[in-house]
């Protein structure tokens, strides 16, 4: 395709102003689909996708309209995948920002609009859902201006469930997104943007050409990896797969290349070709390291092969987490796994309870210390508070910081300060955009990988939105917290904390655990300690006997129920010495209230 008829775009929207409904409107009024196909909604096509209204992996769309070809981009929508975001952002021209005519400009939105601003994109407004009898357009319209400083005269006002508006955005696109520019008799570059394996096609590769032509049977470098592939099929979504001769510059497009393994196809890779190579890689790689570790276990130690395998799959399809063997002393085996933060971490721990059907233990999220040994000991990385040296053998930890930026209206702001210095936070700068405040502070990752993003949202009541990056490792004071459950350590329950919140920390899992745990025939004692020091102390009391006399007369039915319930929980309990705990007390024991 010719560069001037091309335009490539990706949609902005706050979750559920209706970004999927537009994008499948938009497919159907260009004829990708029928209408019986347009059944299901195309874009988020996994059922976690479609449950927690995120995109995890992006999709792109070649659409045709009045004689342009026009590629929709899909980008996930969270902070853990922010690297993959910019990825797919870098690879477009333009955006849509789509804001719901009865809810307004949302925080989430301003976010991801600036990133968009930042790769100076295009921006076309939509004011979507014009039909309903809330919609105030010409109010949002000001408040598009008024807070994210858009002009939005040409704002075009739209319906994506009752169809209104889509060849208006059609044209817009056409009109004012510009074309991509590039160089079609330069040697090949493309960008790998995403990549993930299918059954069927093996690995596959969105890539969007930069200089160059790509084409089926040529011989390409990837220049981070250093490795070479032959390219055996070349194609585009319509979203069903096309294969197609070649992508020439500024085109976006597939290339399936017997891949085996998506950690062979790193997004922000520079393709080439191996006879004629560019001279440099693509600026803005970044190699993606997992920042978030936590041990998984399965319930059952008889479904180790079963999570053995099921985490080998999962990780076909995304070579961002990382897992390797781990034996606990209390849970038995199981595996370290690497995440890059904590709502990764949540997916594929569901995807594995969910979609594999195991039931797994948790243990404490942890991030990665550099510790600096003794007598020269040299440094160690740490992924697992268990394997933390003796203290007198430590002359130095090191823990990661972050900067991050938090937007939130004004009348929140004064908790979410208060949020940020609870955690150890370095308050950087505060400003207003619109209504809303910009706040950024430097934080120890450690402190955020709990539980912050959730009390961001409690606290701002959804409202606040919170973008981070790594900024390095600074040394901190400290220290492993161990949790003694009757006098038992549980290893799966022992923390890196510092030593200034370590008290508070202690005393909050020891008043969770105590509601957590259920009564025993005996006392149970459980502890915070640091070194061979109780810091905290709860005691759960011994059930009286009466009570499961009790329960245990009555009908046949209800007795079987009762019997089921038992076992099933049973199942869900783990031992410890003679102490039963269950599996939700390891990862609601973490959250800090
Ligand atoms: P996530 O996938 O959760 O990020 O949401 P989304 O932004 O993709 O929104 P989605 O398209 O799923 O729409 C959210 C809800 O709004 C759905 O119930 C849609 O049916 C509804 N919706 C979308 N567009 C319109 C519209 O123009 N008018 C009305 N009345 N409802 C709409």
């Amino acid at each position: 395709t010719e560069l001037s008829k091309i335009r490539n775009f990706s949609i902005i929207a706050h979750i559920d102003h209706g970004k999927s409904t537009l994008a499948d409107r938009l497919i159907q009024r260009t004829g990708g689909l029928s209408e019986r196909e347009m059944s299901a909604q195309v874009l988020d096509n996994m059922d976690i996708e479609k449950e927690r209204g995120i995109t995890i992996k992006a999709q792109t769309v070649r659409l045709e309209w009045k004689g342009h070809v026009l590629n929709l981009m899909d980008t996930p929508g969270h902070v853990d995948f922010a690297y993959e975001v910019s990825r797919s952002l870098a690879a477009c021209e333009g955006a849509l920002l789509v804001v719901d005519a009865a809810q307004g400009v949302e925080a989430q939105t301003l976010a991801n609009v600036y990133q968009s601003i930042e790769h100076d994109h295009e921006i076309v407004p939509v004011i979507n859902k014009i039909d309903l009898p809330a919609a105030e357009p010409e109010k949002v319209r000001k408040e598009i201006e008024d807070v994210i400083g858009l002009d939005a005269s040409g704002a075009v006002l739209a319906s994506a469930k009752s169809g209104i508006g889509i060849e208006e955005i059609l044209d817009a696109i056409v009109e004012r997104i510009p074309a991509p520019r590039g160089d079609a008799t330069a040697p090949l570059k493309a960008m790998l943007v995403d990549s993930w394996y299918d059954p069927y096609l093996g690995v596959v590769i969105l890539v969007r050409v930069i200089d160059g032509t790509l084409k089926k049977g040529q011989q390409v470098t990837f220049m981070q990896a250093g490795t070479q592939h032959l390219v055996d099929r070349v194609g585009c979504f319509r979203p069903k797969i096309e294969q197609l001769a070649d992508l020439g510059p500024g085109e976006i497009g597939f290339i399936t290349a017997q891949i085996k393994d998506v950690a062979q196809a790193r997004v922000g890779d520079t393709l080439t070709d191996a006879k004629r190579p560019a001279a440099e890689a693509l600026p803005g790689f970044k190699e993606v390291q997992p920042v978030v570790f936590c041990g998984l276990f399965p319930v059952d130690a008889n479904d180790f092969e079963k999570l053995r395998e099921s985490i080998s799959k999962l990780r076909l399809n995304d070579a961002s987490f990382s897992f390797e063997m781990e034996t606990s002393a209390a849970l038995g085996f199981g595996f370290r796994c690497g995440f890059l933060g904590l709502l990764h971490l949540e997916i594929i721990q569901e995807r594995l309870t969910r979609e594999y059907d195991l039931d797994l233990i948790t243990t404490a999220p942890s991030v990665v210390y550099e510790i600096e040994l003794t007598h020269d000991g040299g440094m160690i990385e740490l992924h697992n508070p268990a394997d933390m040296p003796d203290p007198n053998k430590i002359a130095m930890i090191s823990e990661p910081w972050i900067e991050a930026t938090i937007y939130v209206p004004d009348e929140y702001l004064g908790s979410i300060l208060k949020l940020c210095q609870d955690r150890r936070g370095i308050q950087k700068n505060l400003t207003y955009v619109g209504g809303r405040a910009q706040v950024t502070y430097e934080l120890p990752l450690n402190e955020v990988v709990f539980d912050f993003y959730d009390r961001l949202k409690s606290i701002s009541r959804g409202y606040a939105s919170f973008d981070y990056h790594q900024i390095g490792y600074r040394e901190g004071d400290l220290v492993k917290m161990s949790i003694l459950v009757n006098n038992e350590p549980v290893d799966a329950l022992s923390m890196i904390v510092h030593r200034g919140t370590a008290e508070t920390r202690g005393r909050g899992m020891c008043e969770r655990l105590k509601d957590l745990i259920p009564r025993h025939m005996f006392k149970i004692p459980i502890q915070a300690a640091i070194g061979g020091k109780v810091i905290a102390r709860e005691t759960i009391a011994a059930l009286r006997k009466d009570v499961t006399a009790k329960c245990y007369g009555g009908d046949a039915t209800r007795k079987r129920k009762l019997l089921e319930k038992q076992k099933e929980g049973k199942k869900r309990m783990r031992e410890y010495g003679s102490v039963s705990i269950p599996q939700e007390a390891f990862i609601a024991a973490l959250r800090m209230g």
